[in-house]
């Protein structure tokens, strides 16, 4: 059986990849990126020798070339991760994140519809749930939550949301959906939270805290990410969503405080700056439909995840500093040099 794996270049994606050659060796998979700033073909290295892996650079907008490559491999199931992902780049300039994240969505499935497919999965956010209160600790996202999007990056997922369950009820394409909270781990692209605070700390950099830091997510270990992701292709029902995270909700600054006190830096590096335009204050995933259908939890518990990426972290300097020191300076500094300080 071949899978399509799209966006397997970027933090969850190449996780899933690692994780499902490893639990369906007897699988072939393929993946396809366009290989964008987010993009790292060395997250791929230790499977490119792999005979049951395929990498393909290519656009999932670009219509032509999918339709080639789907004639050519014919994938059973296909898992979309390709996007546009991060909420402050959306904010300086939504279109791309409209193209990628609606229109190659929409390519995709119809590529689907014209080659014919077992399953296409979505990869999709608790973002398009819009935000929770704060003082509301007992209100969670469900899959019945109404979609009440904050930024560009959630609106440009939400309506890739729509298209796929419309694809599922107009054509009868074989669809689901998963909305996970905000994850971590190996991979992750540092211009992240954790990532972000992790490689500043390292290097004594100030650690640049939206506002007060009180806004919360609900982190997830990586992995745990793909194993319902996994489950879902394989066990999950036609035209479902399914919500994924593990009641793990943890304020920012809690989060960076822990982050300096395991890399014994000084909680002075904790930088306040303006905040995030529109920011959401807080995600929280009511997980019991995935848990009762598909019986899947959390195996990660946060204080072992937090560590082990770290390590990660410290042990693979030369994947993130290749990042950091490119185009990704050019970033830094348009994003947090004009970003003032507030305290
Ligand atoms: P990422 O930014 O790390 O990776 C995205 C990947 O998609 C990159 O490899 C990039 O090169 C590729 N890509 C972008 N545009 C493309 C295009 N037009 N054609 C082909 N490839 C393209 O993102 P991520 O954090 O790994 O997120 C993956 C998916 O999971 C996204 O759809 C995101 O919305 C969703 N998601 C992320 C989180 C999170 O916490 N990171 C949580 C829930 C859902
Ligand atoms: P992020 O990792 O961008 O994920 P998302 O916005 O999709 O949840 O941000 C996580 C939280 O951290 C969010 O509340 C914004 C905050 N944040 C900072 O305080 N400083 C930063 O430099 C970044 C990137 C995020």
């Amino acid at each position: 059986m071949t899978l399509f794996v799209t966006g397997g270049a970027g933090f969850i994606g190449g996780n899933f990849i690692h994780y499902y050659l490893k639990q369906h060796p007897d699988d072939r998979v393929v993946c396809l990126d366009k290989l964008t700033y987010a993009g790292n073909i060395s997250t791929l290295s230790p499977v490119m020798d792999n005979p049951k892996f395929r990498f393909v650079k290519i656009d999932i907008c670009d219509r032509k070339a999918i339709y080639k490559l789907f004639e050519e491999e014919t994938p059973a199931i296909v898992v979309n991760f390709a996007a546009e992902s991060h909420v402050d780049r959306s904010i300086e300039n939504p279109e791309i994140f409209l193209q990628t994240n609606i229109l190659g969505t929409q390519v995709l499935m119809d590529a689907c519809r014209k080659y014919g497919i077992q399953r296409y999965h979505q990869v999709s956010t608790d973002e398009v749930y819009g935000d929770l209160p704060l003082d509301r600790p007992d209100l969670f996202f469900t899959e019945e939550t109404p979609i009440q999007t904050s930024s560009p990056y959630s609106s440009s997922k939400a309506g890739a949301d729509l298209l796929v369950m419309a694809y599922h009820r107009t054509y009868d394409l074989p669809v689901t959906i998963s909305r996970c909270s905000n994850n971590y781990g190996p991979y992750h692209f540092p211009e992240k939270l954790i990532p972000l605070m992790i490689v500043n700390s390292l290097a004594d950099k100030p650690l640049p805290l939206y506002g007060e830091g009180l806004n919360v997510r609900d982190w997830l270990y990586v992995a745990d990410h793909c194993r319902a992701i996994d489950l879902i292709i394989h066990e999950g029902r036609v035209g479902e969503i399914y919500n994924v995270g593990g009641h793990n909700e943890m304020k920012n600054i809690d989060i960076v405080k822990l982050i300096c006190k395991e890399l014994g830096k000084p909680e002075s590096l904790i930088t306040h700056v303006t905040d995030r335009k529109g920011h959401d204050m807080r995600y929280a995933i009511d997980p019991t439909k995935i848990h009762n259908e598909l019986g899947w939890l959390p195996e990660t518990k946060f204080e072992d995840g937090i560590k082990k990426t770290i390590k990660w972290y410290l042990e693979h300097r030369e994947w993130w500093e290749t990042i950091i020191s490119g185009e990704y300076q050019n970033y830094y500094e348009k994003m947090y040099g004009n970003r003032e300080r507030v305290r």
